[in-house]
């Protein structure tokens, strides 16, 4: 161990718990990985990650001789630091359920003791949770002394699919919390902050990359950050769909559009891409959590309102395209492509196409669908959904009246439709991602622009 190296334990072995575990060992310290769920904690001793990420495996095996995995949290005793990576998965209203940030806390409690020990929220949580979890500890842990057991906030902004790359070289490290906790972090960081570590093959460091700047405020404003970003991002995207319906009406090409007003750095083109509409675990619950904030304050937040309703309507657009041209959708054959909410995951939480299935079902398709690695997961977490689940594109496209592409994965990108075509009982595809590049010979339909279509619309 070197003499800069920390002990971490990381409660929670998620999207969040297994990559920043990965991350703080390939920056040298010695980190324990904890997880209720027995299995998990098997699987990863035997070298199983239980999530797909692309890279995580090989960073976890690469850092293996400073990484433990436990059901205990005996190890809380010796760390530096300790992680809480759970989840919070959506409550009743929408907002996130603490039940599971509450628990570790209890659980990690009693092991604090005399040495400087910081607790670190790294769970999406809602502002105010800081102050909650360290009213936890107060109360649960016999050795507990405000001076030596401070809670930090260090919101995560890592995105699923991309997440080595977004954790290894992050724009910001955002840190909320007392200034002496927050040394402590920067101990912990300084190789991830001075970018001293050796880039890991699985994800080698982007030739234009700087250092991270480092944002230390209160705990108040690193959550909000968190919360802020997130609705902003949905926001950003709610609005290059809102503007894509109106190119449509008047003629516009949103790409060009967003390529336009992207090139003002105030803008920036990224997170402007029209199509689906967000999916995944964080937009839909962080706007709601907004807004409940702000209703608990008696205030009104309209404009995260309206990111929301356009987002709802987007799946809507995508139906009434299809129904434009096929009129009625009763035994008509309907292939979804793509069922993970973006592409590089297995994640189906509030994927566009769990909307799409159900109302195409509702509208009396047949459907048919197709993902390249989410299928496994949506036999276990869409049973309630109807569909044929095809075990190739070739096989899903098969005698399909109709195709909605819902997931840009790179497959679907590649795909030589002249050579699927013909094996096709119709002709409409609805590129609900806009990533149909050259004229086809079929009816297709992209979001906010005409596509390069051979047949006319
Ligand atoms: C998002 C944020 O991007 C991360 O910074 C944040 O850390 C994370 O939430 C979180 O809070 O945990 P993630 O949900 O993994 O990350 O995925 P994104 O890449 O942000 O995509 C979210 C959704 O927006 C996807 O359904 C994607 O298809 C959609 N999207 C994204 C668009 O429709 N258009 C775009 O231009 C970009």
């Amino acid at each position: 161990m070197s003499n800069t190296s920390m002990n971490v334990s990381v409660i929670g072995t998620g999207y969040v718990g297994l990559g920043t575990a990965a991350l703080l060992a390939h920056l040298g310290h010695q980190v324990t990985g904890i997880d209720i769920d027995n299995q998990k904690i098997e699987q990863l001793r035997n070298g199983q990650v239980p999530i797909h990420e692309p890279g995580l495996d090989a960073l976890l095996e690469s850092v293996k001789g400073n990484l433990d995995w436990s059901t205990s949290y005996d190890s809380v005793a010796r760390a530096d630091v300790v992680f809480i990576c759970v989840g919070t998965p959506p409550g009743k209203d929408g907002t996130p359920d603490l039940q599971y940030v509450a628990s570790a806390a209890e659980k990690l409690a009693p092991h604090l003791n005399g040495h400087a020990q910081v607790i670190v929220n790294k769970s999406t949580v809602p502002i105010g949770t800081g102050d909650y979890v360290q009213r936890l500890l107060e109360d649960h842990a016999p050795g507990y002394s405000h001076e030596r057991h401070r809670v930090v906030s260090n919101p995560e902004f890592l995105r699923e699919g991309t997440a080595l790359q977004d954790s290894l070289y992050p724009d910001r490290i955002v840190l909320g919390g007392h200034p002496d906790a927050l040394q402590i972090m920067a101990r912990l960081y300084a190789p991830l902050i001075e970018q001293t570590f050796t880039p890991p093959a699985s994800a080698p460091r982007p030739e234009t990359y700087t250092r991270p700047a480092v944002v230390n405020t209160t705990l108040q404003s690193a959550e909000m950050i968190k919360y802020a970003a997130n609705a902003f991002l949905a926001l950003k995207i709610s609005f290059a769909n809102e503007i894509a319906g109106l190119c449509e009406r008047v003629g516009a090409d949103i790409e060009e559009v967003a390529t336009g007003i992207g090139m003002d750095t105030r803008i920036g083109r990224r997170f402007l891409n029209a199509g689906a509409g967000w999916g995944g675990s964080c937009f839909g619950k962080d706007t709601a959590g907004l807004i409940s904030a702000g209703r608990e304050h008696n205030y009104n937040m309209p404009i995260l309102q309206a990111a929301i309703d356009v987002n709802t309507r987007q799946r809507q657009v995508i139906i009434d395209k299809l129904i434009r041209h096929m009129r009625s959708l009763k035994g008509k054959r309907v292939t979804v492509l793509g069922m993970a909410f973006k592409p590089d995951t297995d994640d189906l939480r509030n994927a566009p196409a769990h909307d799409l299935i159900a109302r195409l079902y509702q509208l009396g398709a047949t459907v048919t669908a197709h993902d390249p690695i989410a299928m496994p997961r949506a036999r276990r977490e869409w049973a309630h959904l109807t569909y044929r689940e095809a075990s190739s594109v070739q096989d899903a496209l098969h005698r399909a009246d109709a195709v909605i592409i819902a997931t840009e994965w790179q497959e679907y990108r590649d795909l030589d439709w002249s050579a699927l075509l013909p094996s096709m009982r119709g002709c409409v595809i609805i590129d609900a991602r806009n990533i149909i590049r050259t004229p086809i010979d079929a009816h297709v339909e992209q979001i906010g622009r005409n596509a390069p279509a051979a047949v006319p619309v």
